[in-house]
């Protein structure tokens, strides 16, 4: 992969590295067609889960880059950028589970990509702040949709119309995050071995079953669980799990 972000595979798990430490990892354009190409990396049959870091110290991501704002931008420039975040829906759609690993700053652009990660975690120096107003425009990344769907609308809203930041203690709080870790390492090595052990398929459509049902009226979102459990019923995996717990010993999934 190119230079503004780091790909790396090993031990099932794909990790993206944003990589432009000295801009804040600030997602420019270069980044964002970078971007599109290594979330595909998650339709690697190896891959079992998707971590997105930062690299440096000081941020996660500082969200879009600003300096390409300063040019006024024509109604094609405004559209080849929409185009350019289409990734995030990408990544929001992966089949396979998410992890945004945070650490630093995690503002803007930087925020809407952990978003639409299925589990934030997060170090104790992390901030996190949707502060489009500021630079008068609105998040254009999900922000606004998949903030409040995390943290609920009194909570959003609060950080959406003042642009302003919050702690790691607060994020946990309003549930942006679901851990605060003393190491972003070990937390994600934890998380790791966890998928590890579920069967593939089984958290993809446990996934979809969350992700897709929390759109849907409750009737519909039990049907659609019900489906799905239906389907798995009819696995060799589940079988393995089954007879892996009889015989107490681990099982060995195959995705089918
Ligand atoms: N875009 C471009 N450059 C950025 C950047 C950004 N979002 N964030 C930081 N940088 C650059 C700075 O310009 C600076 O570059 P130079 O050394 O060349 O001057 C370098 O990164 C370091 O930044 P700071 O000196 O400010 O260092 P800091 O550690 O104190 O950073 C910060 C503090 C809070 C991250 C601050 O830089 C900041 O507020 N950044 C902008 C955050 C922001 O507004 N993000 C939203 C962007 S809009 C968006 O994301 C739209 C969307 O919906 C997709």
């Amino acid at each position: 992969m190119g230079e503004t972000v780091r790909v790396e595979v090993g031990g099932g798990v794909a990790t993206l590295t944003l990589n432009r430490p000295a801009a804040r990892n600030a997602i420019n354009a270069d980044m964002r067609r970078e971007l599109t190409a290594a979330v595909e990396i998650a339709d690697d049959p190896a891959v079992r889960a998707l971590v997105i870091r930062g690299a440096g110290e000081k941020a996660f991501c500082a969200g879009a880059d600003i300096k390409e704002f300063v040019p006024p931008a024509s109604l094609v420039d405004a559209r080849e950028e929409r185009v350019g975040w289409r990734w995030v829906d990408a990544l929001a759609a992966c089949r396979k589970p998410t992890v945004a690993a945070i650490h630093g700053y995690c503002l803007g652009g930087g925020l809407e990509l952990a978003l639409a990660c299925d589990i934030r975690i997060a170090t104790a120096d992390a901030v996190f702040g949707l502060p489009e107003v500021r630079r008068a425009i609105i998040p254009g990344a999900g922000g606004t949709q998949r903030l409040p769907r995390v943290v609920g609308l009194g909570p959003a809203l609060r950080m959406i119309l003042t642009g302003e930041h919050v702690d790691a203690q607060e994020a946990h709080r309003i549930g942006l995050v679901s851990e605060v870790v003393p190491d972003l390492d070990a937390a994600v090595g934890r998380l790791a071995a966890a998928f590890l052990r579920v069967g593939p398929r089984a958290v993809a459509y446990a996934k979809e079953a969350v992700t897709r049902g929390v759109n849907l009226p409750l009737s519909e979102g039990l049907r659609l669980e019900g489906e799905l459990s239906t389907l798995l019923t009819t696995t060799q995996d589940r079988v393995e799990g089954a007879a892996a717990f009889a015989e107490r010993r681990d099982p060995a999934y195959t995705g089918r």
